[in-house]
């Protein structure tokens, strides 16, 4: 009896995503270096070190990309390289990204460029990185820079990566530079990476009238424990101040919560939005939580759990993630997705699961354009250092050796059926059959 496939359109675009400082190693003037020379700030003392050696060598990780079949993928710049110092630009370092971008090209991957992932020149950290509201015009100048050497061989751009993650993590929590900062500079510094991404949408269109502008939103499942209306209170709350703030600055809306003040110049900023979705969080008021918004996060007791505490395994987040985005009516990238996984048990059901919901919607007209799998090669993952697997492809960080996991195949499996078959479920997941192909 014939069975369903689970097709993608047919212009869908399938790659991975990575960032400069994960992959690329030693880039020695910027804000995270210096953190990680910090005691306690990385797990074990790590460093990313020479990373993945992509400064020298991405080619053969494109390669690699290429050899499964991804006909796009998502990359960073890091602002460092290009302007080591104040208003000093490096030809060298626009060059080495242009070849990146045209090895790319030569293998029929386009690239979709962020222009800002987490991490900052020194000298800007210096005056305050973002908290200092002279950060968007030298933002919007480097993004200048950036397109005229750029825009040759990229017209998919990704503003700034995860301003929600960025600011609570940083200023907030103090787990990544520039270390705890307290809630009003979390704020100050969120409102001015927004403003930075309005600056660059309008810079980047001035430059390049065709080209399609975004931003990459971290969205978090935030779900109340019970049904009692203090968890649904704090739950409320932390999902409008981590989930909606931002996206609402980016719509150019008034009421905004969190003291974000009138947005309007950012009205009509993106062309598309992008989606980062990981895991889901329950959450109980506790009054002593009063650095969390008064709410503890934890995972249910039955969920299924991911590497080193990361969170839980839960496709249906994606589903309601891409419904809430669909609100925007704008096309969606989604631009992360993926899980710690080193010895690749958990990987090819996530993949599958988390695709199935993906054709869902899709299914119900959200205009879901393309997927990037978070990441291609185990990278550097910030303050977890080398702790978390992400990559189809393992990486002996001491070596350099690559060694593709068979989710890597599953994934080239995927794209080149542009699809999920009964045979793909069957070769790599059987245990899903039930679920995914009833009767
Ligand atoms: C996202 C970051 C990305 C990577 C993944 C695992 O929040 O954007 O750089 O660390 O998580």
């Amino acid at each position: 009896m014939p069975e369903a496939t689970f097709h993608f359109p047919p212009d869908f675009k399938w790659g991975t995503a990575t960032s400069a400082h994960q992959v690329e190693g030693n880039s020695t003037n910027n804000d995270w270096w210096a953190w990680e020379q910090g005691e306690g700030h990385i797990q074990d003392g790590q460093r990313s070190g020479l990373a993945c050696n992509w400064w020298e060598q991405a080619e053969q990780d494109f390669d690699r990309a290429a050899e499964l079949g991804q006909n796009s993928h998502r990359l960073s710049v890091d602002w460092s390289r290009i302007e080591p110092r104040e208003g000093r630009f490096d030809a060298a370092a626009l060059d080495r990204y242009r070849a990146m971008l045209r090895a790319l090209r030569e293998r029929s991957i386009e690239p979709m460029v962020t222009l800002h992932h987490f991490v900052n020149p020194l000298w800007l950290a210096e005056m305050g990185g973002w908290e200092n509201p002279r950060a968007v015009p030298l933002f919007d100048r480097f993004v200048a820079h950036v397109v005229e050497a750029l825009g040759e061989f990229c017209t998919l751009w990704c503003t700034i990566n995860e301003p929600n993650i960025a600011v609570t993590m940083g200023q907030l929590f103090g787990l990544f530079p520039p270390g705890p900062r307290g809630f009003r500079a979390a704020m100050r510094a969120g409102r001015n990476l927004m403003r930075g991404h309005g600056a660059a949408y309008h810079r980047i269109h001035a430059l390049q009238p065709q080209a399609q502008v975004g931003y990459a939103h971290n969205y978090h499942i935030i779900d109340p424990a019970t049904r009692s209306p203090l968890d649904h209170w704090v739950a409320s709350l932390q999902d409008r101040a981590f989930n909606e703030t931002f996206l609402a600055a980016a719509r150019g809306w008034w009421r905004l919560p969190l003291g974000f003040g009138p947005a309007w110049r950012l009205r009509r900023t993106l062309d598309w939005i992008g989606l980062n979705y990981y895991t889901r969080e329950l959450v109980a008021f506790d009054h002593r939580e009063a650095a969390q918004m008064f709410g503890r996060r934890f995972h249910p007791e039955d969920a299924e759990l991911l590497d080193g505490g990361y969170g839980e395994f839960y496709p249906q987040g994606m589903d309601r993630a891409l419904r809430r985005l669909a609100r925007l009516g704008l096309p969606i990238y989604i631009t992360e997705n993926g899980i710690p996984d080193s010895d690749d048990d958990q990987r090819p059901r996530h993949l599958i699961t988390h695709l199935h919901q993906v054709w869902k919607v899709i299914q119900n007209n959200v205009p879901v354009r393309g997927y990037y799998h978070w990441t291609l090669v185990d990278n550097f993952e910030w303050a977890a250092g080398w702790s978390l697997r992400f990559g189809l492809i393992a990486l002996d960080v001491e070596t350099q050796e690559r060694t593709f996991r068979r989710s890597a195949y599953l994934y080239r499996d995927i794209v080149r059926a542009n699809g999920i078959t009964p045979q793909i479920i069957d070769e790599y997941a059987p245990e899903l059959r039930p679920v995914l192909l009833p009767g």
